[in-house]
């Protein structure tokens, strides 16, 4: 909970592209004739990981089309991905080569508190995931599927904890010290 909310500022301040995988996909499956809406739709309302090929193509044209526009823009804060070991070998298939990983930026925030963060969220987002059934189950998806992919890039020591249950002000203080240091 709160990741988007931090991304955007983070764009503010230090320039970055930011390129979220869930708006990407929100974005394809809302697209007229996107033959991957339905499928999309039935992933997110489960809080389950659409297969990589899906995701990494939203993400790679995305990446090609900043950096076609403007050749300097070419440092891009990739929002929610890898989010399990399907997305992880996507990535290292498609960008091997091709992209550098300075860091993961974790934001670690208790179950409770993102859940409540984004029932309230689910007031006015219209998101079929902000209910408390499928928040469960990202949660699980999450615990299951997302941790010991973080688990594995913090033995690379590319892990870069927040403490994400604080104010907006309080966390983002956190994430430019660590920018300021590394981005
Ligand atoms: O990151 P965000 O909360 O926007 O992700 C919402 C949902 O989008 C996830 O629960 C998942 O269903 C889908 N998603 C995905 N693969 C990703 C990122 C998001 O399938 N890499
Ligand atoms: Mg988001």
């Amino acid at each position: 909970g709160g990741k988007g909310t931090q991304c955007a500022r983070i764009v503010e301040k230090y320039g970055y592209t930011h390129l979220s995988a869930g708006d990407l996909l929100r974005d394809e499956r809302k697209r007229p004739g996107s033959q991957y809406g339905e499928l999309i739709e039935n992933y997110i309302k489960e809080g389950e990981i659409v297969p990589v090929e899906i995701t990494i193509s939203l993400l790679k044209r995305a990446m090609d089309q900043t950096m076609a526009a403007n050749s300097q823009k070419n440092k891009f804060l990739i929002d929610g991905f890898p989010r399990n070991e399907d997305n992880l070998q996507g990535w290292n298939k498609t960008m091997d080569g091709k992209a550098d990983v300075s860091f993961v930026l974790f934001f670690d925030c208790d179950n409770e508190i993102c859940i409540g963060r984004c029932l309230e969220r689910g007031k006015s987002s219209g998101r079929s995931d902000d209910n408390r059934e499928s928040l469960e189950k990202r949660i699980h998806t999450y615990l299951q599927s997302t941790k010991p992919i973080i688990d594995l890039y913090e033995r690379m020591g590319k892990v870069r904890k927040v403490d994400a249950s604080k104010s907006v002000d309080e966390v983002f203080e956190n994430v430019v010290q660590i920018f300021d240091k590394e981005g």
